[in-house]
């Protein structure tokens, strides 16, 4: 195989209750990325469409992640990168995860496939370190395993494959402002009384199980967050009032995506999720931010080849 061209899902990290440890992946929203092999050992970004971001491989996480696969597995290729940026960076729906995780992805097999499903989160993560500072590992899990994720441990990494109820579906409204994973993480309190840190815990046990029984009650009650949300909701306008619209509409709950500033919403069917969208579409048309919406079903893949030649 000399080229591939790969889909790598947008992703929602924490959803709500599991603050850098529980993550999906969406199934209509992604970007794409062309994986060339170059007969020489370098490594180059030759297109970025969409996104205004470097194309010195050094300060791009594609181009980092690329480097350190072929150094680990001594490869006798370069790689020449193309990525085709569907949505913005600094959104909050793992931009930089899939980046990092398509291009984790698309090496493996241009290798052949040497690395486990696990082994790419661990390249992926050097991207995210580079992104914003902190190897983060739950959104490039849920791109890389699709569906619903926990990362129970990061070292060792083991990540966890959940279950995702049937008719489950997410609506998204991105305002189009950008909050840098980085200042949204240095809002967040260092330390945590413990009540709320049982309390959330308890919320992350019960998300779990419900996922497993499909139970939509229990999910709505779980989607509760004491840990971020109070520290990072005031850097998203009008969170509040989007919470009570989606609720109002019949998601089973509303939270921030990753780090914001998109607001993501659970909803059982598609109906219900289109409603949320337009309730959300209605509150933001009022304000002077401008803002984008989506409506899509949780990605039952991560990332995946579209062509390869
Ligand atoms: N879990 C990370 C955070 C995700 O909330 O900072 C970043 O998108």
């Amino acid at each position: 195989m000399d080229e591939i061209r790969v889909f790598a899902p947008a992703t929602v990290a924490n959803v709500s209750c599991g603050f850098d440890a529980l993550g999906f992946a969406v199934a209509e929203l992604g970007d794409e990325l062309l994986l060339r092999k170059r007969s020489n050992r370098d490594v180059t970004i030759s297109n970025i469409e969409g996104a205004e971001l470097p194309t010195d491989p050094k300060k791009n996480v594609a181009g980092v992640v690329a480097e350190a696969m072929l150094t680990a597995a001594n490869a006798d290729f370069g790689l020449d990168i193309q990525l085709i940026k569907k949505y913005k960076p600094g959104s909050g729906l793992g931009s930089s995860a899939a980046s990092s995780a398509g291009t984790a992805y698309g090496v493996n097999q241009l290798l052949g496939g040497p690395y486990s499903t696990e082994a790419l989160v661990e390249f992926s993560r050097l991207g995210e370190a580079l992104a914003c500072g902190t190897p983060i590992a739950d959104n490039v899990s849920a791109a890389l395993f699709g569906g619903f994720v926990l990362v129970r441990n990061l070292d060792p990494l083991h990540v966890i494959s959940l279950p995702t109820p049937p008719n489950l579906y997410v609506t998204l409204i991105h305002p189009q402002i950008e909050i840098k994973t980085a200042d949204a993480r240095s809002v967040l309190p260092r330390q945590i009384p413990l009540e709320t840190a049982t309390k959330q815990w308890a919320h992350v046990g019960a998300f779990v199980h419900a996922l497993h029984t499909s139970d939509v009650e229990l999910l709505r009650a779980a989607m509760f967050d004491g840990v971020a949300e109070p520290a990072r909701k005031g850097l998203i306008p009008l969170f509040d009032e989007a919470r009570a619209a989606a609720l109002e509409n019949g998601a089973l709950g509303l939270g921030i995506s990753g780090s914001g500033p998109t607001l993501f919403a659970l909803s059982e069917g598609k109906n219900t999720a289109i409603l949320v969208a337009q309730a959300l579409t209605r509150l933001y048309s009022v304000s002077d931010i401008a803002f984008r919406t989506y409506v899509s079903n949780i990605s039952e893949h991560g990332v995946r080849t579209l062509t390869q030649s």
